[in-house]
């Protein structure tokens, strides 16, 4: 560690003595990269032309702090309430785009792609919505659908279609939308979407979303059945609104890269991490390079720019403090961005090490790690079984469970109990497992999950 510190201390040395020397063009970087650029957008443009955006108010707009921070730092930009439902189409039929419209004029002249935010979604929608009957409704949506992204055909880089539609249990939320049109209300908005706006892409876009869950693997499906189907669907967004001590879950990049497995870009569309300092530095970091290490994550969003515009204020979680001066967070972005590693803070581990409750890779056939999310009252373990050198035909993972924990589901597996000491066995699609390969299962529980070391038995 002495070492390490000392090697890390030198090379800022060095790093600082370069940026001295830099500091007529203002390039600070890590890398030594000589023309590392010194805005968000820029950076992000030069990480395989992602985008860097915020959520945007139009009521600011003629603050010129505000406006300056946005169109200097920021190449991207979503409408944080301006295309509401409540906001965009207030009475049926009568639609009101020129709040949305300051926003989109502005950003498109600066050159800027803009999320479309959103179409289709149980909040902030207007109440004479909410009494329509089924034959009403569909055809409420769909005008909808038609007149919002007809008003800027062409112009919208991504547009959430629909937003927020399912419960952390994985089941569809009830909004007015699946209780009077049913399951198929999702890909009736998508096949209208494309319809209105052929260019644009289209996504699903959701929170709680962010790690390995029972909402995540809902979502999942979800897209995995419209890809199967050819019901048209183009990204998923991830809202990723964190707070808490270590909110950015350990399987982040898991999750996106899984997603981008199905054929699908994956964006990071709310970006906001409650805290300060370099706690909060290190983990808006690792959001970064996370979705640097995907290929198809082609863009991230913070959602507002200064911390007492953000719509949770008090857990200043954005990258600019109230005088719109750069926070440490900001410079861990912007670092991340141009260099595309982290430069860990000489005690941090390095963002991908396992989490310190894994347990070593058993000797054997095979293997079983667990990754466990837990939050108050539940619980979701994501558990990899990875097969030794030598084939695997069927396994047997045991995990003890504490005190007080019983699952309430489970995937991708058979168990033998709900509490105590439970013994998963493959299902008839995974249990085959090649030299060095893996597969996944889960389980959701309530009480506390986290703690257990799964033991591992093949054939
Ligand atoms: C929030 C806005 O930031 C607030 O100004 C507004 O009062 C409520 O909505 N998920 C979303 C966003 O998709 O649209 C929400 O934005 C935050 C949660």
């Amino acid at each position: 560690m002495v070492t390490r510190s000392l090697r890390t201390t030198a090379r800022r040395a060095l790093v600082l003595a370069a940026a001295g020397a830099m500091a007529v063009t203002g390039v600070v970087a890590l890398s030594g990269t000589a023309n590392a650029a010194t805005t968000l957008g820029a950076s992000a443009a030069e990480r395989g032309g992602r985008y860097f955006g915020a959520a945007v108010a139009a009521n600011h707009l003629g603050e010129a702090r505000y406006f300056q921070t946005w169109t200097t730092e920021f190449n991207g930009a979503t409408p944080e309430n301006e295309m509401k439902w409540q906001t965009i189409e207030p009475s049926r039929n009568q639609f009101n785009f020129a709040p949305a419209n300051q926003i989109v004029t502005q950003a498109r002249s600066r050159g800027m792609k803009v999320r479309g935010h959103t179409l289709v979604w149980h909040s902030q929608l207007a109440g004479w919505v909410s009494s329509l009957d089924a034959t009403n409704l569909r055809s409420a949506m769909n005008n909808h659908i038609n007149r919002v992204m007809g008003q800027w055909r062409g112009q919208i880089h991504s547009w959430d279609v629909v937003n927020e539609a399912f419960e952390e249990n994985g089941s569809r939320r009830q909004s007015v939308f699946q209780q009077r049109l049913g399951n198929g209300y999702i890909e009736e908005a998508f096949r209208a979407a494309r319809t209105a706006d052929p260019n644009a892409k289209l996504c699903y876009n959701d929170y709680n979303t962010d790690g390995i869950n029972a909402k995540s693997n809902a979502v999942f499906a979800l897209v995995q059945d419209f890809r199967n189907r050819g019901v048209p669907i183009d990204c998923v967004g991830f809202q990723s609104h964190f707070n808490g001590a270590s909110p950015v879950p350990g399987n982040y990049q898991q999750n996106l890269q899984r997603f981008a497995n199905l054929g699908v870009d994956v964006q990071i569309t709310e970006l906001d991490i409650e805290g300060s300092g370099t706690a909060q530095a290190n983990n808006y970091r690792n959001v970064v390079n996370a979705c640097l290490a995907v290929s198809r994550c082609t863009g991230i969003t913070v959602w507002g720019i200064p911390d007492h515009y953000s719509w949770r204020p008090n857990g200043t979680p954005l990258l600019f403090d109230s005088n719109y001066n750069k926070k440490a967070a900001y410079t861990a972005v912007l670092n991340a961005l141009n260099t595309g590693q982290s430069d860990p803070p000489p005690n941090d581990p390095p963002p991908n090490d396992p989490p310190p409750n894994d347990p070593p890779p058993t000797t054997g056939a095979c293997a079983a790690t667990v990754s466990t999310n837990q939050w108050t009252g539940g619980f979701v373990g994501s558990v990899r079984v990875t097969a030794g050198s030598a084939q695997v035909n069927a396994w047997t993972v045991t995990v003890t469970l504490p005190s007080g924990a019983t699952l309430t589901s489970g995937w991708n597996a058979d168990r033998s109990g709900n509490t105590g000491t439970v013994q998963f066995t493959n299902v008839g699609f995974n249990g085959s497992i090649a030299p060095g390969q893996s597969v996944d299962f889960g389980y959701q529980g309530t009480g506390t999950g986290t703690g257990v070391t799964p033991t591992c038995a093949a054939s």
